[in-house]
């Protein structure tokens, strides 16, 4: 079975397709097989990989009709899955939530995006209830601005909130938006600043939530 994480928020512009790109890459870098699925209709995940010819990942389109089937058939292979959900209340949220190991809720780095993503949080929360934990999920704290409060302000929100969050942050770079349009990914840089954060989003997700028997599976 596929391992299926989701980058999922309501709210718009938080990095979800920025964050499904560089983390699906990152891990297909360390050895895991690698399945990226753009489950947004405005497809900017789709629109990078046209930027790439296909070169940089495996990119699946999946709207909201065939999802469910959809997902079956690329699901019963030993891959890891990274969807890119779209913003809002779409239907295709409640599909993803059923199918879903781990959620990655990426928030800006403002306190108020925290109560923005209340409907994500609560619908995730029902469903753990529901199936013993899962799926797990955490905050990522997205766009971190150095030198202002807000990093603090937010962690006194994530707190009140009582809900997961990834240690690891990111900061506002140039780089991310650079290299996406690019149709690229922030390790193109070679070790750049905002690529080591990144690096160290993805060790905490292998660490917390990925299996060890994903890894070096043969294609
Ligand atoms: N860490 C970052 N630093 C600077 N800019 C960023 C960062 N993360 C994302 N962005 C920029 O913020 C904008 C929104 O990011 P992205 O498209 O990944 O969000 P999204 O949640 O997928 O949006 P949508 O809900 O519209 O699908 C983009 O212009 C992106 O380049
Ligand atoms: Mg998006």
């Amino acid at each position: 079975m596929a391992f299926i994480i989701s980058f999922s928020n309501e709210k718009g512009g938080v990095g979800k397709t920025t964050n499904t790109i560089n983390v699906a890459y990152g891990l297909q870098m360390r050895g895991y097989r690698v399945i990226a699925i753009d489950a947004d209709p405005l497809a900017h995940l789709r629109k990078w990989h046209e930027k790439n010819n296909g070169e940089k990942l495996d990119v699946r389109i999946m709207d909201r009709e065939s999802f469910s089937n959809d997902i079956k058939r690329v699901a019963n292979e030993k891959t890891i899955i990274v969807i890119d959900g779209p913003p809002g209340l779409d239907k295709i949220k409640i599909q993803m939530l059923k199918v879903s190991d781990v959620i990655i809720v990426p928030v800006f780095c403002c306190p108020y995006d925290v109560w923005l993503s209340e409907n994500v949080i609560s619908a995730i929360r029902e469903k753990q209830e529901l199936t013993e934990g899962k799926p797990k999920s955490a905050f990522l704290v997205n766009r971190v601005k150095k030198g202002t409060n807000l990093a603090r302000d937010i962690d006194v929100e994530i707190a009140n909130s009582k809900f997961p969050v990834l240690t690891a942050r990111i900061s506002d770079s140039v780089a991310f938006p650079t290299s996406i349009a690019k149709g690229d990914t922030i390790f193109c840089t070679g070790e750049s600043a905002a690529g080591s954060e990144m690096n160290t989003v993805i060790e905490e997700i292998i660490a917390r939530f990925i299996p060890g028997d994903y890894l070096n599976v043969k294609n």
